[in-house]
């Protein structure tokens, strides 16, 4: 069995990602003090966090190998931020995307923290020059931006101030890999990090083939989840160019002509807006409506997806 970590984590804000950032270092065997401004909010997020340990227990899908009940007894509720932050060696941000509210905390934060924690926000798109510039403590701040759902997908990526030290880098991510996820770290900070700037490359070529009407927004996403998607989800796109062919210098030598009269036909980025829109959202809500209803349901159908996934990827791991 995991022997519980000697060390506590501070999850600030326990809302979606608070939650499951709260899971994944419980089940790597840290303490967590789960932190939020209102009682309320952080009694319901320790009852559903409660909840799905149980479930996860009971359907086998828990991760580590400490059992629900003592990862649970792992995580406990705060509303006092000193007294969360005191002796703590990670702490985890994850409040609204706002940044003038999290440069709020980051300030408060800087007041409070000592110089051996490390400071992580999951910031979707904040660039880290914004959040953590002027602070006392900017070596020790690094954005750790999660996938959601994090607890099925694992990646989490590091994205460094300027000023953040090369070792807030390096035991940020030898904490993440202790716990399971899988860090990848960029050099310098820039717009949309790598995932999101993949995904709006993707987003934007569809939208245009869709928008343009060579394909429809259904078989469109079937290019993906029956195409691309089934190899992306054990090599990337340059580990296929090297399989492809004989090894990457042969597919370059065979295809970049082609991938370049390709790209060259490219159009401009999309407004998002208009006919577009309207078509790719009625195609959408033919197939969930968009209430909360139909779409908590094609959710809950789409993390079981990826919480088998997960486990067909851990059980075939060959790296
Ligand atoms: P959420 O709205 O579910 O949760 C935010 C939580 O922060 C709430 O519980 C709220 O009470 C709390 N909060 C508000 N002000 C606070 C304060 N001053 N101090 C402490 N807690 C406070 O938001 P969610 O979706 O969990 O997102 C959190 C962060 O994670 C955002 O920066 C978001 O961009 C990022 N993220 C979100 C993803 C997603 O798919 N939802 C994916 C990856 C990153």
């Amino acid at each position: 069995m995991d022997p519980v970590q000697e060390g506590r984590v501070v999850i600030v804000g326990s809302g979606l990602i608070g939650c499951s950032w709260a899971m994944l270092f419980a089940s790597g065997g840290f303490q967590v003090k789960l932190y939020d401004i209102v009682q309320e909010q952080v009694t319901k997020a320790l009852e559903k966090i409660g909840k799905e340990l149980k479930e996860l227990g009971k359907t086998g899908m828990l991760k580590g190998t400490l059992t629900a009940d003592k990862q649970l007894s792992l995580i406990s509720g705060c509303t006092d931020l000193k007294a969360a932050v005191e002796g703590a060696i990670y702490l985890q941000e994850c409040t609204p995307e706002n940044l003038e509210l999290k440069k709020k905390i980051f300030g408060q934060l800087d007041l409070i923290v000592s110089n051996d924690v490390i400071l992580g926000s999951s910031t979707s798109c904040l660039m880290p020059s914004k959040l953590f510039t002027g602070l006392k403590h900017v070596k020790q701040c690094i954005v750790a931006h999660p996938v959601n759902p994090p607890y099925y997908v694992p990646l989490v990526e590091l994205v460094p101030h300027p000023e953040t030290e090369p070792s807030t880098v390096e035991k940020t991510y030898a904490l993440m890999k202790k716990i399971g996820q899988s860090p990848v770290r960029l050099t310098k900070e820039i717009d949309g990090f790598a995932l999101n700037r993949l995904q709006y490359a993707i987003i934007s070529e569809a939208w245009r083939l869709v928008g343009d009407g060579v394909i429809s927004s259904d078989d469109l996403d079937l290019v993906m989840s029956d195409g691309l998607g089934m190899r992306y989800a054990f090599i990337g796109p340059l580990e296929t160019m090297h399989l492809n062919a004989e090894g990457m210098l042969n597919y370059c030598d065979r295809y970049r002509e082609g991938m370049i009269r390709v790209l060259k036909t490219f159009g401009p980025i999309p407004d998002f807006a208009g006919k577009t829109e309207q078509k790719i959202n009625q195609a959408m809500c033919e197939k969930t409506p968009a209430d909360p209803e139909h779409l908590n349901a094609r959710r809950h159908w789409r993390d079981e997806c990826l919480a088998r996934l997960a486990k067909l990827k851990k059980e075939i791991k060959s790296d």
